[in-house]
């Protein structure tokens, strides 16, 4: 499969998808939207790709915002019909069943922040930049700003970047929980992988509860969210996996996982 805006390159088990506009600084037009749509649908079906990096081209962003370009022509319908298409994708790459990490290599802005938000991990280099400026442009966010930075760092920090629209550089996101990591930029997509190949290490179905638990469960009452993790307990007891997790640990060897 091709892309007009993406890269995407399977390797050994990783599929690294690249945003590729690095003369926009990688903004999200429709192009990369639907590409990006694609991409989901590959990372979903596939069971070669047990989990994705995704980052930007080029030294200086991650992803620049949604193409300002594009947004200046549009009109209520078209505008909203735009944010909702963007929001399916990001949630259906957050909901893809394997886990995902952002590689944040510089500017991470609007829609850029957003999916990075929408990736379960974030590393940054040290040269990222995050932030959510959409209200200088007399705009709101339109990708879910307004609904994962307060779920991720708490309603004031996340109040004080939409409304503020400041960006803030990796060790203010990595204390505020925006990063988990930060890192040299040289050893960005070294450190991310290797942030992927550990979590790759674990039982798969394991991995994939504990997000869709994750995911699931903050929108639940407390009650709610406990019964849905006892019966994730529970349905992991039936698995392979469980049976090879627990005698490795008992014959002292790693264990070695099908996702079964
Ligand atoms: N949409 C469309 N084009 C964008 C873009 C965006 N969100 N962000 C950057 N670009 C383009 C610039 O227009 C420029 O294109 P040109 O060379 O054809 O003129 C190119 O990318 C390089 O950007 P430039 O602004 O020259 O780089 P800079 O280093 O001076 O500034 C930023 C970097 C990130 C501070 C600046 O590009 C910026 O503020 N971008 C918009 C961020 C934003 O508001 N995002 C939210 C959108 S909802």
């Amino acid at each position: 499969m091709s892309y007009q805006t993406l890269l995407f390159e399977l390797r050994d088990g990783i599929a690294v998808v690249t945003i590729n506009r690095p003369d926009k600084l990688n903004a999200l037009n429709d192009a990369v939207i639907a590409d990006l749509d694609r991409a989901v649908t590959r990372i979903e079906g596939d069971e070669a790709i047990k989990g994705v990096l995704l980052t930007g081209a080029g030294p200086k962003a991650f992803v620049a915002g949604a193409d300002i370009a594009e947004l200046s022509t549009q009109n209520q319908m078209s505008g909203k019909a735009r944010a909702m298409r963007g929001q399916a994708v990001f949630r259906r790459l957050e909901r893809c069943g394997k886990p995902v990490v952002a590689a944040v290599n510089g500017f991470a802005l609007g829609g850029g922040c957003e999916l990075a938000m929408a990736c379960h991990l974030r590393v940054a280099s040290e040269t990222a930049r995050f932030g959510q400026p959409e209200v200088k442009l007399g705009i709101g966010p339109g990708y879910g700003g307004t609904v994962r930075l307060p779920r991720l760092v708490g309603k004031g920090r996340a109040l004080d970047l939409l409304l503020t629209a400041r960006m803030v550089g990796a060790e203010e996101a990595l204390q505020m929980g925006l990063a988990n990591r930060v890192v040299p930029a040289d050893r960005l997509m070294e450190e991310a992988e290797q942030l992927l190949r550990t979590i790759l290490a674990n039982g798969p179905l394991a991995v994939r509860l504990c997000i869709e638990a994750v995911d699931a469960g903050l929108e639940m009452s407390m009650d709610e969210a406990l019964l849905l993790e006892a019966n994730h307990f529970g349905l992991l007891a039936s698995t392979e996996d469980m049976r090879e997790g627990m005698g490795a640990f008992l014959e002292k060897r790693a264990a070695s996982f099908h996702g079964r």
